[in-house]
């Protein structure tokens, strides 16, 4: 197998973008931007020149002095990689005397390097080894180096990889690549000459240093001395599959790389355009839950939740199903069943489930896991700018000049999008952060906002109307596109509104908490940039105002004409693989895929026509509402793939006591999830690597998922949804995911020109493709909105309930970290646990002095909709006032204190503010205690079917 890690197409230095210019190289003439290094014509003509600290993802180094070429008329041997190519240069790549000069240098290498290739694990990709060959150096003439690198010890700390001082050759690529690519700077090296040497922060080692695991350094590599434990253990890969990451909404492209049917390494893929080579610890390390024993490969049902499950055929169980599913519609009616897609599994997979909702349930019961999170994005934008989705590429960022980072924390949560931000800092670019805790990279190496508006939680759109407030008060309007691009009238209501007294910063002060004069300087710098780019999380949709906060920041991108080309916009940090695509296909119960409501009868004849059924014009039920149905005793059975609502949706005592009320509980998991508990029907699920499909990432971009092992249970999501719309009596045919896309593209306008063969030919596609834009969209609203002239939609502020009181005087706020991943299902059975291995609460030191409560102590935390124990974590991260969690292990219960408040537009829960009250308590709570009675009985009565 080729060397994968960086690519044999590596042309040693990045491309530049500059004038044209003409020389030779070996006699071929080579025309090349200014700018280009003769090491990157050299390859441009098609002759590779030997190197070892050069690769074309960063820049040149000049540190090895393997490249040396000779150029007409100038004296030396330059290095090719750090000199430029100018017009009319004569370069030779090739001569006896750079050969003696390459190979003596190589042979320095050598002598400090063990000539154990054999027996090396990187032993066929391993860039010394290879430039070595190429020029006959098998032993060194300089003899083997004294000193301490074979003595200095390997560092084996990383749970996935180790750093073997004696195979370092000192080319600094990965100290290059840990601060140009991943912006983390934790490494350095050491010593001069012989004795230097790379060490991750303070001579610490890796673990124990500033490092979070990105990989960056060991993909760049040249040699062994940093390199995966999978493939010292196992050996090179021998296949791979390029595919796309099944973490978060950034949609990182990687090749996944086997050996047999084993995967040992996850490579980021440098043609990924989400990615462009990068990765995080979560997609490049925490693939191993794809075969955890943990995980049930085979069908199972059961009567009731206290009875052992029981195994069965997949025939079996889509029978079984199936009649349960019938018998209960027979008894309480058409709607009293459902099913959940999942923001996890593929386009093609979510699409099937809403169409068997739709067509065989014969409801419009549908709903996904993206209404607890982006839902109100979905709306808010669609109002303003007439789209559903994020208006840029993630590249677009480049050109930003400044960037407000609100209510998101992309260096937890989009990681390799953070690198990307922060690249765009070091260049030079200012930062607003809107949050009340002090993430990453309000202070982080070599990146500082110029704000930190640390807003009190629940007052994001008194900020939102306080910055517009001060936008067009101080007349810093774009008057110009408002006038091209905006509707008139409701930009005149809006502008009245906006201008009164209530919105100004002073008014909102005493509820955001934020300065006055803070907030004004950081609407001015954000009004007065350039391009102004607003990139916004969770911490803006999950509120009881979250709809309202959305349309907010349309309307501040619309007043400062920051909208329609690169460097500006608004974008959603969708959090799951695929929220925005379950959202594309179809998944909410008012909106047929492509955002168009059900009641429109010329979409839905669409519809009828393609599946050959009559379908219902009026919206079914949202999660909540099924859950409440349930309670209510008139929602009897549901069907949930890949979600586990038990552990991710808000108070949880009320969805156990839904999913207690359900006589039929289909799950279809890869684990017995929490959900799966109180289920009487599991179906196994596959996991990205065992299918073909694709996701669709926080750009728009759809991008392929190539199966790269047979799925561990047999069949894969799309086909066990197939099992069971066939057993419910409305077959579906597909024998291919491409001929689901080919499906969705025939009825859906954004997707028209959306094939497989064109994803094979683009590598991704971001939608709307279509006649229009036959290669995708990577920037909307140019030119003029989806919805024509933008809406200008009335943002009043209205208080949550959920306010600080005597009772209750600290608000609690949500949210995620980078090892661990949502529900924390999968990252939970990776090594990723070692860096994260419980869910604690962020206290401010204040707060836990008044309440005697110590750094690790238990604390209660009591809201009004229940009570759960968590270890203390003392930080001035948080405000006086406001307490964190992160909900990634189920025992913590952290959603057992969420209340049920929810967003007015779209029931999007407001996870992000709960009014609680912390005290020091010395035991779980009464949940956990039942929690875990519960957990340990499923797990037996697991435990007995597998058996
Ligand atoms: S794994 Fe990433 S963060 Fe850690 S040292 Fe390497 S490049 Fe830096
Ligand atoms: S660890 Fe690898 S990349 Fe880093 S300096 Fe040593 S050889 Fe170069
Ligand atoms: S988790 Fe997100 S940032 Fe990390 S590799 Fe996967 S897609 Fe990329
Ligand atoms: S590759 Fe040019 S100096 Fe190392």
């Amino acid at each position: 197998m080729n060397n994968t890690r960086l690519e044999i197409s590596d042309k040693g230095t990045p491309i530049k973008i500059g004038q044209p210019v003409s020389l030779t190289v070996d006699g071929k003439p080579v025309t090349v931007a200014r700018g280009t290094s003769v090491m990157r014509a050299a390859a441009l003509a098609g002759i590779a020149v030997p190197k070892l600290c050069a690769t074309d993802s960063l820049e040149a180094f000049g540190s090895c002095r393997v490249c040396l070429v000779e150029i007409e008329g100038r004296k030396g041997y330059p290095a090719s990689c750090t000199t430029v190519a100018e017009e009319g240069m004569e370069v030779h790549t090739r001569s006896q005397r750079l050969d003696e000069l390459r190979r003596s240098v190589v042979e320095l290498y050598v002598s400090d390097h063990p000539l154990d290739c054999v027996s090396c694990s990187a032993n066929g990709d391993c860039e010394l080894q290879d430039v070595a060959a190429s020029l006959g150096v098998e032993e060194s003439r300089y003899g083997v180096g004294e000193g301490g690198w074979r003595e200095a010890d390997k560092d084996s700390s990383n749970p996935y990889f180790s750093f073997d001082p004696a195979q370092c050759i000192v080319c600094y690529r990965c100290v290059r690549a840990c601060d140009d690519i991943q912006g983390t700077f934790a490494l350095t090296v050491h010593g001069r000459g012989h004795a230097s040497v790379v060490t991750a922060g303070q001579r610490e080692n890796f673990m124990d240093s500033d490092c979070v695991s990105c990989g960056a350094c060991v993909n760049h590599c040249p040699t062994e001395a940093l390199m995966e434990k999978t493939v010292i253990e196992d050996g090179l890969p021998e296949r791979s599959v390029t595919t796309t990451c099944a973490y978060c909404g950034v949609g990182c492209s990687f090749h996944a790389e086997l050996k047999g049917d084993r995967v040992l390494r996850m490579a980021p893929d440098k043609a990924g355009r989400a990615n462009e080579g990068h990765a995080c610890v979560k997609g490049r390390f925490a693939f191993g839950y794809a075969t955890h024993r943990d995980r049930i490969t085979k069908p199972m049902i059961r009567d009731r939740i206290d009875e052992p499950w029981r195994e069965v055929s997949w025939d079996e169980a889509f029978e079984h199903t199936a009649s349960r599913l019938r018998a209960i519609q027979d008894r309480h009616g058409p709607d009293s069943i459902g099913g959940i897609t999942s923001s996890r599994c593929t386009n093609e997979e979510t699409y099937l489930v809403q169409k068997m909702v739709r067509a065989a349930f014969g409801n419009n019961n549908v709903d996904t896991c993206a209404r607890v999170c982006h839902s109100p994005t979905g709306y808010g934008l669609k109002t303003t700018l007439g789209e559903s989705a994020g208006t840029q590429a993630f590249h677009s960022v480049a050109h930003a000049d400044v960037i407000m980072v609100m209510g998101a924390n992309p260096s937890d949560a989009h990681p390799v999008f953070a690198s990307r931000l922060k690249r765009r800092l070091r260049e030079g670019a200012r930062l607003i952060v809107v949050d009340p805790r002090r993430i990453e990279l309000v202070n982080s190496p070599h990146v500082r906002a110029d704000h930190h508006l640390a807003l009190r939680p629940g007052s994001n759109v008194a900020f939102i109307n306080a910055m517009a407030h001060v936008v067009v008060t101080e007349g810093l309007e774009d008057r110009e596109f408002i006038a091209a691009r905006c509707e008139e009238a409701p930009y005149r209501k809006w502008r009245d509104f906006i201008a009164s007294e209530q919105n100004s910063p002073e008014a909102t002060e005493r509820v955001t908490g934020i300065p006055a004069p803070e907030l004004r300087a950081a609407a001015r710098l954000f009004a007065t940039a350039p391009n102004a780019a607003i990139y916004y999380g969770l911490g803006v949709s999950e509120h009881s105002q979250g709809s309202t906060t959305v349309m907010g920041i349309a309307n501040l991108a619309m007043v400062t004409g920051n909208l329609g080309r690169e460097g500006v916009g608004v974008n959603p940090l969708r959090g799951q693989n695929n929220v925005q695509g379950s959202c594309d296909m179809g998944s909410f119960p008012h909106e047929l895929p492509g955002y168009r409501h059900i009641s429109d009868p010329g979409v839905r004849g669409l519809f009828e026509s393609e599946w050959g059924v009559a379908l219902k014009p009026e919206p079914g039920l949202r999660i909540p509402n099924m859950f409440d149905a349930s309670v209510a005793g008139h929602f009897k059975g549901l069907y949930v793939q890949g979600e586990d609502v038990a552990q991710s949706d808000p108070n949880t005592q009320h969805v156990e006591a839904a999913l207690r009320g359900l006589e039929c509980l289909v799950v279809q998991d890869l684990f017995l999830n929490e959900t799966a508990r109180f289920a009487h029907v599991f179906l196994p699920g596959s996991s990205f690597l065992e299918k073909d499909g694709t996701f669709t990432n926080a750009e728009r971009r759809i991008s392929p998922v190539r199966k790269a092992i047979e799925p561990l249970a047999g069949l894969a999501d799309w086909e066990v949804t197939m099992g069971l719309s066939r057993a419910l009596g409305y077959p579906m045919e597909y024998r291919h995911p491409s001929e689901i896309m080919d499906e969705i593209a025939r009825l859906t306008p954004t997707f028209a020109g959306v094939s497989y063969s064109k994803l094979e030919r683009l590598g991704s596609i971001q939608w709307p493709c279509n006649d229009t834009a036959p290669d995708g969209t990577p920037t909307m609203h140019v030119g003029e909105f989806v919805r024509g002239k933008g809406y200008f939609a009335i943002t009043g502020f209205v208080p949550t309930d959920e306010v600080a009181t005597r009772k209750y005087p600290l608000l609690l706020t949500t949210g995620r970290i980078l090892s661990q991943y949502n529900v924390g299902a999968q990252t939970r059975r990776t090594p990723n646990s070692e860096f994260y291995s419980e869910d604690v609460l962020e206290i401010h030191p204040f707060d836990a002095e008044e309440r005697g409560i110590a750094q690790g102590d238990w604390c209660g935390v009591v809201s009004r909709a229940g009570n759960t124990v968590l270890r203390a974590d003392l930080t001035v991260r948080v405000q006086p006032g406001v307490v964190y969690t992160t909900f990634h292990f189920p025992s913590s219960g952290a959603n057992v204190i969420t209340t049920d408040n929810s967003d007015w537009a779209t029931n999007c829960p407001e996870y992000k503010v709960t009014a609680v009250q912390v005290t020091k308590v010395a035991e779980p709570s009464a949940w956990q205690k039942e929690y875990r009675a519960f957990a340990s009985r499923q797990e037996e009565l697991l435990g007995k079917a597998r058996a």
